[in-house]
């Protein structure tokens, strides 16, 4: 049983990442709204808030969380100093290919919706979602998160990024560096190795990549 890339993320991760979104009262709103049988309410630029539990939400529903809460997840992103990790990615992510279809949870105990990005180094290879990718230095690929709770709440998670380096660069990460920028825009200092790279290393066969679960899949 896979149980998913969240699950069993460390502590600082969730502390770190994740800023709640909504209050007390726009929970009550939007329990209202619930009740009217919109699957997400909006309420204000910042709250969004699903009807149902994340692991109940079908592709649309979780779609539609995330047409709600884009804007604002990659304005936290962004709203930080990014220090060590290169603020163009940050910046631009959203403009290189995508490659998840709609946002999904890939874990049965998870409830974070992952969407990933690969920019113009990496995007043909990467999208062919194969077995031993030769993936070209210079690749970098960024995974946004959100999760939403068992009440339908909503919050954003980290940016995830991963740029494969000059071959021999980082022999301890496959040539890997990993990299997160929490929710709320701060450089996330994590040891990679430990929080990263250990759980990747488990698809060693593909490159170290997860790739999206294969219905989120953007064919090539
Ligand atoms: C418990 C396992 C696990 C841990 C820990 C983990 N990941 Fe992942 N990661 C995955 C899986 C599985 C996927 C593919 C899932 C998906 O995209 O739906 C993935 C996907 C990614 C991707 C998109 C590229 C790919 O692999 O297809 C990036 C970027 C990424 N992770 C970065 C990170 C960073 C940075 C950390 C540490 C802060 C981290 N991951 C920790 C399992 C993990």
């Amino acid at each position: 049983m896979y149980l998913g890339p969240l699950s069993s993320q460390p502590e600082t991760d969730r502390t770190e990442g994740d800023a709640p979104m909504s209050d007390l009262k726009s929970g009550v709103a939007a329990a209202v709204l619930a009740v009217m049988g919109s699957a997400v309410a909006a309420i204000g630029a910042e709250t969004c808030h699903a009807d149902r539990p994340g692991y109940d939400l079908t592709a649309r529903e979780a779609q539609a969380v995330y047409d709600c809460i884009a804007d604002s997840l990659q304005a936290g992103y962004e709203s930080g100093d990014t220090r060590w990790i290169p603020a163009d990615y940050v910046a631009g992510y959203r403009a290189w290919t995508k490659a998840s279809t709609h946002p999904a949870a890939p874990g049965f105990h998870t409830n974070r919706f992952l969407l990933t990005w690969v920019n113009d180094v990496g995007a043909e290879v990467y999208l062919q979602y194969a077995e031993d990718p030769v993936i070209p230095p210079g690749t970098v690929i960024a995974k946004e998160s959100f999760s939403v709770d068992d009440d339908g709440a909503v919050r954003p998670g980290p940016l995830f990024l991963m740029e494969k380096t000059a071959a021999g660069q980082a022999p301890e990460t496959g040539d890997w560096y990993y990299m997160a920028i929490s929710a709320a825009g701060a450089p996330m200092a994590v040891n990679v190795r430990a929080a990263c790279h250990e759980c990747h290393s488990g698809f060693a066969h593909q490159g170290m990549l997860g790739y999206p679960v294969e219905e989120a899949r953007v064919p090539r």
